[in-house]
């Protein structure tokens, strides 16, 4: 019988894909996700991919905070597993508004966790992030490296990695799968979902995305003057699809009797400068990117990338996407849906041309 997995922000962007390969590989997915950075589209779109499995996805817009929806999901369904997603990720934002994110991400965490116990569901994939490395002394990143967060929404998955290892410390029942995340790029291969931020990105690819379509002018260069190849920030690129094939692979991973609480790295093990980036995306879309040169940005870290072994060995998976696909890919995507998915209504209320 296919495995029921709740996936919480399975409509964001890497829930979706996730969602799009879970349901690819024969399991059955219930999405919970407010929408608050997401559309409904992402979920419509995945189901146009999934063919004959769409019938395995049920979608309901809910906040995790709201314990009796939850209950009441807990109660009309057998989970076999949570992949928890759902939470607010800017980091600028987080400095801003600190209580927001505690309350989003760590009441979100603990009532989540409260209703799993409650109902016996005691296995979980949780997406942590390299943001718990800061500014590492020493890479690759291993998953003993130290760790220590810059900033609340660093915190939040600090946080929420102890409170997962004092769970599964007072009640060995508990399988529970920390993924650390590297930088999540590219889109599926299809051009239909991908990575739509609001407002203006934070993020390097989708902020290079939007210069190509025109929507911003011209892409700043945070800092020159690392002790990098050439200057700029380096980073562990890995294509979304590879990330979604991790959160596949921890699934199967926790069957295995011998899982606690256990965290993997999930990259690609190799560092790309900005400008690399910058010039693998201009040979893949053709686009000549205006480059503005500044000062650094507060709190980045010069070089991060993953130790990969661990995963590769225990998880028997291995990230396969090269830069050159990642940056196809992210073109693919920002060409066939340059306003993201809510584009069409976008358009039609703005008659101007993006600048
Ligand atoms: P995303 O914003 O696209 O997806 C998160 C989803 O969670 C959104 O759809 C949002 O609407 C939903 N959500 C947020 N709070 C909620 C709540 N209280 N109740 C219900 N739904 C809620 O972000 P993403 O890039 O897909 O990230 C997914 C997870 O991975 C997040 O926890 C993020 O912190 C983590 N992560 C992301 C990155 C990255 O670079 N994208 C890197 C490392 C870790
Ligand atoms: C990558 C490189 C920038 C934008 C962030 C979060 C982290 C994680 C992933 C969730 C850096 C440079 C960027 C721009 C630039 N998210 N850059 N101009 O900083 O590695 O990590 O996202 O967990 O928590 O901090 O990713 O894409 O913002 O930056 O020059 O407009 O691109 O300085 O060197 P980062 P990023």
């Amino acid at each position: 019988m296919s495995k029921n997995i709740l996936v919480t922000g399975g409509a964001g962007y890497i829930g979706s894909h996730t969602v799009l390969q879970l349901l690819l590989g024969g399991y059955k997915a219930v999405v919970v996700d407010n929408l608050d950075n997401s559309s409904a589209v992402a979920i419509k779109r995945v189901k146009e991919l999934a063919g004959e499995y769409a019938r395995n996805l049920v979608f309901h817009r809910m906040d995790l905070r709201d314990r009796p929806a939850l209950e009441e999901i807990f109660d009309s369904n057998k989970f076999d597993a949570v992949i928890h997603f759902a939470g607010l990720k800017a980091v600028g934002e987080s400095v801003q508004k600190p209580l927001m994110y505690y309350n989003n991400n760590l009441i979100g965490t603990i009532t989540l966790l409260e209703v799993m116990a409650a109902r016996g569901c005691k296995n979980l994939v949780f997406s942590s992030s390299a943001t718990v490395y800061g500014w590492p002394k020493v890479v690759p990143c291993t998953e003993e490296s130290p760790i220590n967060a810059a900033n609340p929404y660093g915190r939040t998955k600090l946080f929420i990695e102890e409170i997962c290892r004092d769970v599964h410390r007072s009640d060995s029942e508990w399988k529970i799968i920390l993924l650390r995340y590297f930088n999540p790029v590219g889109a599926h291969p299809s051009g239909h979902i991908g990575e739509d931020p609001r407002g203006i990105p934070n993020n390097l690819m989708p902020f290079i995305q939007q210069v190509a379509v025109g929507r911003q002018h011209a892409l700043t260069v945070y800092g020159s003057d690392y002790s990098t190849k050439d200057g700029t920030g380096v980073r562990d690129y890995i294509h979304i699809i590879d990330l979604a094939d991790g959160h596949v692979a921890a699934l199967k991973k926790l069957a295995d009797p011998s899982i606690g609480c256990e965290v993997y790295n999930l990259g690609t093990g190799r560092g790309t400068s900005v400008l690399e980036m910058v010039a693998a995306f201009e040979k893949a879309s053709g686009k000549k990117i205006p480059l503005v040169m500044a000062g650094r940005r507060p709190g980045d870290a010069e070089v991060v990338y993953a130790a990969t072994e661990k995963a590769e060995r225990e998880l028997n998976w291995k990230a396969k996407y090269t830069i050159e696909e990642m940056c196809r890919d992210q073109w693919n995507w920002a060409s066939k849906n340059p306003y993201g998915y809510e584009g069409c209504a976008h358009q039609n209320n703005n008659n101007s041309a993006p600048h």
